[in-house]
């Protein structure tokens, strides 16, 4: 497995491939942050118009700050799981009170914002910083446990771990926003949960589950 030609193999196709995507126009945190907590239980063709009206209402991080709660309650309605929208005012004011208005770039750091998981944590710091940082949800799960073979079950809250560890030191340190938006691309157009496009996957060369025709076995998820 060579590492450097799979980072790039899958760098080049997201170049090339990925989709137009309102929040893939601009490196601002705070937009990519945005983006971020909508897509955690919210489709990508949902949460377009509402990250476009959520953007032209507060377009800043001191913007949503200052917001009234019925405002942005109102601007959520819809998108659901509303703790999401109130995390994200309380967090925003917390960057304003205590990083003078600017999202963190460190794990430490940005983690300890409300609602900022390791998911977000990652996302935000590799997409918006350029940080080699894991970003792992349920995509990036997917299409690794496929690439490596991996056979931990992704329903277990302790293997999101290992396969940070395991991005630590895949990740690419030359484009590490294109390389994690590049695997959740991936999992969201080819390497997808029923009938993966094998046959149109940039980094099939390097796949272990096709290479042994373990493709529609993998990932393993346990019932809870
Ligand atoms: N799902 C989670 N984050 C995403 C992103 N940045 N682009 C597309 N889909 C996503």
């Amino acid at each position: 497995f060579h590492i450097n030609d799979f980072q790039h193999h899958l760098v080049s196709w997201f170049k090339e491939n990925q989709r137009d995507l309102p929040w893939r126009l601009s490196k601002d945190p705070y937009r990519v942050w945005v983006s971020e907590i909508m897509l955690q239980q919210t489709r990508v063709d949902t949460v377009i118009p509402y990250y476009n009206a959520f953007m032209r209402q507060f377009p800043t991080l001191e913007a949503l700050a200052e917001a009234e709660e019925d405002q942005i309650l109102k601007a959520w309605e819809g998108l659901g799981y509303y703790s999401r929208v109130r995390n994200l005012q309380t967090a925003v004011r917390e960057v304003v009170e205590h990083y003078g208005g600017v999202v963190p770039d460190n794990r430490k750091d940005i983690s300890s914002l409300k609602g900022v998981g390791p998911y977000t944590a990652g996302a935000v710091l590799s997409i918006a910083y350029g940080k080699p940082e894991p970003a792992v949800d349920g995509n990036v799960m997917r299409v690794l446990s496929r690439v490596l073979l991996v056979e931990e079950d992704i329903a277990k809250p302790s293997t999101r771990k290992i396969f940070e560890a395991i991005l630590y030191d895949l990740v690419s340190k030359e484009d590490p926003s294109s390389f994690n938006q590049g695997l959740m691309e991936l999992g969201a157009l080819i390497c997808t949960p029923t009938s993966p496009g094998c046959l149109l996957c940039p980094v099939r060369e390097f796949c272990r589950a096709y290479d042994t025709g373990k493709q529609n076995e993998l990932p393993i998820k346990s019932k809870k």
